[in-house]
This record gives structure tokens, sequence and C-alpha cells, in this order.
């Protein structure tokens, strides 16, 4: 990976050739790459109309002066876009238009958006190139690298496939107007990544949780940097999920689903992300010995910038957990997890559906008490 810094922004370039620009006001280069990775016939935009207006009009602005024709679609935000019709619209849309084959789609909004017009990208004409902005946190931090597109059929991401970006965005000004709730819940997958990676970006994030909260500009762009870095480290080792490398970002994802499944999905993926790692961590120390202050650790600056670290007091920690049985990391009667050894070495441990049940429900019981 090398990586420079250019008026404010990181430029980050992967061993895949996909290039990530990270910084405030990322944006206006779109048009930009697309000449310098393309060349592109023609760009196609599809925008989340929950993001910030004034800054799409910035990227087709962007677009234009590049010089490329561009074609926009927009679709609602949110959950309730990731389907198949969603993407039959797509389909139908671009051939009408006869959006040809070296077009550029350009992902604009957050993770749902992204999510289903990378797959009309990676299935368009058996495969377009495309392009991410992600407009929310998690979508910065998180959904932006790795190659993962889906929609739901049922449940979520049933139908998907692996399909990267050429170039990624992260334009941290898109950050002002999202829900505190909303904001708040992204920062639960930084937290997961620097658990992952180790104590110098734990210590970092510690020291730096007021700009944080306060979503200062510098912090954040350092932040989401951060966050990708360790991602596409730990994606480029197992690019298409293949070898499992992949599944230790699934760390606090267990115990996350579970609560996600509990609540009806009504509870926010980043809080239920916030509390698995506390379970987990806690589960950790019973299972591996995991220094208790390491757990600690991790659930104070989860506490410090407001997220949750304690199960809501109304669920069944069996009941919830239940949904574990279903979870895709369960091979035949045993499930792989990934737990922290320590802060900075995560190992993926085999155990027995029932011993994982019995040994989650523990920590969540002693992560309730703790948090009251
Ligand atoms: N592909 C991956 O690797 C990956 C990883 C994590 C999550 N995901 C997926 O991402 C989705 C969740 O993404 P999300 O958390 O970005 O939420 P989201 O895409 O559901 O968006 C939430 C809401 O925020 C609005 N919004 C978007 N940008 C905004 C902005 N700048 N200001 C104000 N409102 C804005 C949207 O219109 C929507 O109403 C899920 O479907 C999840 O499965 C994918």
């Amino acid at each position: 990976m090398s990586q420079e810094a250019d008026r404010g922004c990181w430029i980050i370039q992967d061993s895949h050739d996909v290039a990530i620009i990270v910084g405030p006001g990322a944006r206006r280069l779109i048009g930009r790459l697309a000449l310098e990775y393309g060349p592109y016939s023609t760009i196609v935009v599809v925008a989340d109309a929950g993001a910030p207006r004034a800054m799409l009009g910035d990227i087709l602005a962007g677009i234009r002066d590049a010089g490329i024709p561009v074609y926009f679609t927009e679709l609602p935000g949110g959950e309730k876009t990731k389907t198949l019709d969603t993407v039959v619209q797509l389909w139908s849309w671009m051939a009408k238009e006869n959006v040809p084959r070296d077009a550029l789609l350009v992902a604009y909004g957050g993770g749902a958006v992204s999510d289903t017009a990378g797959f009309v990208a990676a299935t368009y004409m058996r495969g377009i190139d495309w392009a991410t902005v992600p407009t929310t946190l998690l979508a910065m931090a998180d959904a932006a690298v790795g190659g993962k597109t889906a929609v739901n059929l049922g449940a979520k991401n049933i139908v998907g496939v692996f399909h990267h970006p050429r170039i990624v965005v992260a334009d941290i000004d898109h950050l002002g107007t999202l829900p505190h709730e909303e904001y708040v819940s992204g920062l639960a997958e930084i937290v997961k990544h620097a658990a992952i990676h180790g104590r110098d970006l734990l210590d970092w994030l510690r020291g730096n949780a007021e700009g944080l909260v306060k979503r200062n500009p510098e912090t954040l762009t350092r932040a989401v940097k951060y966050s990708l870095d360790v991602k596409m480290s730990i994606v480029s080792r197992d690019y298409r999920e293949k070898r499992g490398d992949r599944m230790i970002l699934n760390l606090g994802h267990t115990v996350a689903h579970a609560l996600e499944k509990a609540t009806g999905y009504t509870m926010r993926h980043g809080y239920a992300v916030a509390i698995g790692l506390v379970v987990e961590g806690i589960a950790a120390t019973m299972k591996l010995g995991a220094p208790r202050e390491d757990i600690e650790e991790i659930r104070s600056l989860l506490s410090s910038i407001g997220l949750p670290t304690a199960p809501p007091s109304g669920l069944d920690p069996m009941e919830t957990l239940e949904a574990i049985k279903l979870d895709k990391k369960r091979r035949g009667n045993r499930i792989v997890m990934p737990m922290l050894k320590e802060i900075g070495k995560p190992v993926l441990v085999s155990m027995g559906i029932e011993e994982a049940l019995d040994l989650l429900a523990e920590a969540w019981r002693l992560a309730a008490s703790s948090g009251q």
C-alpha cells in the first residue's frame, strides 16, 4: 500500500490498484480520478436521496468539468432500497439509456445505496467498473472497502457478489449532516478496527475521543484513514474471502447479529457491535485468558464516545443468543469466532455451538451487571 497526503486528503493505493482518497473536499476530485483511472466514456451516478444535495452538485460538476457525459438517478436511502426490484429498475434504466460497458458507475450514499449500486455495477453487462463516495461514517470506515455488494432477499445480503470498487472517495465533509445516532453508530466499526490492529491506534482514539464526538474534520480524516488502512490490510490478504483471514473482521459481530435479530433490527448496527465487542471481549477473558484491562480499555473508549456497552435489560441472553445457531460462521456443530487474545492479537476460535452459547450467555450476564 502506498500513500501520500495531498492538500488535506490522504491518497492510498492498495496492492490491487484500488485508489482510496480520504479527506475534506475529496468529492471534488472524482472527475479527475475518473480521467486518471479510465478511460470511461460515460459516468452513471446513483445517489442516495438522503445524502447532502449540495455536495452531490459538486460531484456532478466535477464530472462535467472532466468532460465526461453523465447520467444521474436517485434512490431512497436505507435498507428499503436494498432489493432486487431496485436492481432490476437500475439495470432497465441503464440499458434503456444505452449505458456502455466502458462506463463508470458512481455510488453516492450510505452503505445501503452503495451495496445495491455496487451489485448493479458487478452484474450490468457482466460487470462494469464502479467508484464509491460513501456519505455515512459506517460506509466510509467500513463498507466502502472490501468489495462486498449485495441486496436483501428475505434476510440480509442474500444475493450478492464480490466486486471491488476502483475508486473510493471518503469525503468527511458529508458527516456534518448525519443524525447523532447514525454518526455514533459508525464509530463502533472504527473502534473494532483499532482493537484488531493494536494499542497504538486504540490509544490514539482514546486521546482524540473529544474530537471524534465533536466531529472535528482533522480527527475524523485520520480516524477514517486509519480504519480503512486496517480493513484494507486484512482484505488484501483474502481479497475474495476464500481463506478465512477476513473472518477476523467479524469481531463483536456474532453477538451483534443476535442482538439485531432479537430487536427486530431496530437497534443500530454500530450499537449492537459495541455491545458485541464487550460481551465477546469478556468471553475471551474466560476462554483465552485475555487480560481484563484490555477489555475494560475497549469498554471505556466505547462509552466515552457515546456507545452502549451493556446488553439491553429486557432481552433474555439464552433466547437472544440462540441466533448464533444460524450464524454464517457455523461449521456443522461448531462455530468459528474471532476473539481477542489481547488488544491487537485477534485469533479465530472454534467451539462447539453449545459451549459458545453457554460462554456468551455468561459473558452477557457479566456485561449486563457491570453496565448497571
Ligand atoms: N459492503 C460492506 O462491506 C458493508 C459493511 C457494513 C455495512 N454494510 C451495509 O451498509 C448498510 C448500512 O449502511 P449505513 O449505515 O451507511 O446506512 P444507510 O445506507 O442505511 O443510510 C442511513 C440513512 O442515512 C441517510 N444518509 C446518507 N448519507 C447521509 C448524510 N451524509 N447525512 C444525512 N443522512 C444521510 C440515508 O439516506 C439513510 O436514510 C447495511 O445495509 C449494511 O448491510 C455493508
